[in-house]
């Protein structure tokens, strides 16, 4: 068995995973490579889930029986949890959402209602990057179309690196906002923050972070980043599909405006107006996601009982390792990074001109789960032209067993389309 430094216990971790025993295709070995698009969740997780609905469901913050206070507990100490997870300052400054396109849509719509200094208009403008998720594009499209703002983005190198030469052109005295990912889901390039935020700060303009994709990898510290606002969501890091996180700076959070209306967000309520609640419930109009929260919190504890150090060391080792053998698959060109520096791990590739939905499914019969086509990326395919990738993706329980079955399931791809 392939051993390499800095890899974690995954025999022992795999066993907390009842999904990854799963045996498909007439009793092949599941081999699931598809963790930038979920990961599967752990026992602890699936327990605490079916722990909530068996001994304590109940609505939150609004009754004043002892399963609501204890919903409520659960609910809000899941807040605590994430807010320490990523540094936060605050606790107040963790916005519960549904997922993290939820987070960014509602960035993108507290500046668009938003008074000066921060509203989005006809003047101003909006910047991203080509590598976005799509829920890190639309939104800002949607802005740009309803309030005349001009959508700017940074473009990418040959190599899948964002291309900041222009920065001081793109990001100007203009710029409102700037909004761009951590690590890319399509290309696995871990972008510089920190050469982006200065350019930012220098003319006044706010941050988001889109951290989808480095959440679940990697430790993660909003005042480091020193971003305004960071989404993220929870499926991808061990928890529950239904819950997202977007985390926004205190005083930002106080002056900006509620996007969805409802109960819970509101302090009083009359026929012709109404006064908010303060953050972070301001943004958390309706029942919100609470077994889900609760599921979320549980996940965060099982990954720091790992430690999210040993977890990023466990996924570069992995992802070193599956470059290389990668590459000396014939005809295989990854697009995004050929070197584990700076790079996640989800990788992309392209195998001759087999199109990558042929290489998904002969992969999926020898047991291989991967995920192909434009992955929400589209704007990175076109800027490649490329039709589409086949990505594979690995998370804390992956294994070189894994990446050597995926190489060899490439192989076998090549032999079937001659
Ligand atoms: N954003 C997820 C992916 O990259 C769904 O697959």
């Amino acid at each position: 068995m392939t051993q390499l430094p800095g890899l974690l216990d995954t025999e022992a971790i795999r066993k907390d995973f009842p999904v990854l025993d799963r045996l498909i295709h007439d009793g092949k070995k599941l081999v699931y490579l598809d963790n930038a698009a979920t990961s599967q969740k752990p026992r602890q997780v699936l327990d605490a889930l079916s722990e909530y609905y068996e001994r304590y469901n109940a609505n939150v913050h609004r009754g004043v029986h002892v399963l609501a206070e204890e919903a409520t507990a659960l609910y809000e100490g899941a807040r605590d949890k994430v807010a320490e997870f990523i540094n936060a300052p605050s606790r107040d400054e963790v916005i519960f959402t549904k997922n993290a396109s939820e987070s960014l849509n509602l960035v993108a719509n507290m500046l668009g209602w938003a008074d000066e200094p921060y509203r989005v208009d006809s003047d101003t403008e909006i910047v991203i990057t080509e590598m976005e998720h799509h829920s890190n594009i639309v939104p800002w499209q949607l802005l740009a179309q309803r309030t005349g703002a001009k959508l700017k983005w940074f473009g990418l190198t040959d190599d899948g690196r964002l291309d900041l030469s222009n920065i001081d052109e793109i990001i100007t005295e203009k710029t409102k906002i700037v909004s761009f990912v951590l690590v890319s889901n399509i290309l696995g390039t871990v972008n510089p923050v920190d050469a982006i935020v200065r350019r930012a700060q220098e003319v006044g303009a706010l941050v988001c972070v889109d951290a989808s994709q480095a959440a679940p990898h990697m430790p993660l510290d909003v005042q480091a980043l020193q971003a305004d606002f960071v989404a993220f969501t929870g499926h991808k890091m061990c928890g529950p599909t239904g819950i997202g996180v977007l985390w926004g700076r205190q005083e930002l959070l106080e002056d900006l405006p509620p996007f969805l209306g409802g109960g819970e967000m509101i302090e009083t309520v009359s026929m012709h107006s109404s006064t908010y609640a303060p953050a972070p419930h301001k943004f958390e109009a309706g029942t919100p996601p609470i077994a889900q929260a609760v599921g979320l919190g549980a996940a965060i504890d099982y990954l720091n009982a790992i430690g999210m150090d040993k977890i990023l060391a466990h996924e570069h080792a992995l992802t070193e390792y599956a470059v290389k053998r990668l590459l000396e698959v014939p005809e295989l060109r990854i697009i995004g990074p050929t070197t584990a520096e700076d790079r996640g791990a989800a990788i992309s590739f392209t195998l001759g001109d087999i199109h990558p939905h042929d290489v998904g499914q002969v992969l999926d019969e020898q047991g291989i789960a991967v995920r192909v086509g434009h992955h929400c990326a589209r704007p990175v395919c076109l800027r490649y032209g490329i039709p589409a990738t086949t990505r594979a993706s690995f998370y804390l329980y992956s294994t070189p067993a894994e990446i050597d079955a995926l190489v060899d399931g490439l192989e076998h791809v090549r032999n079937f389309f001659g």
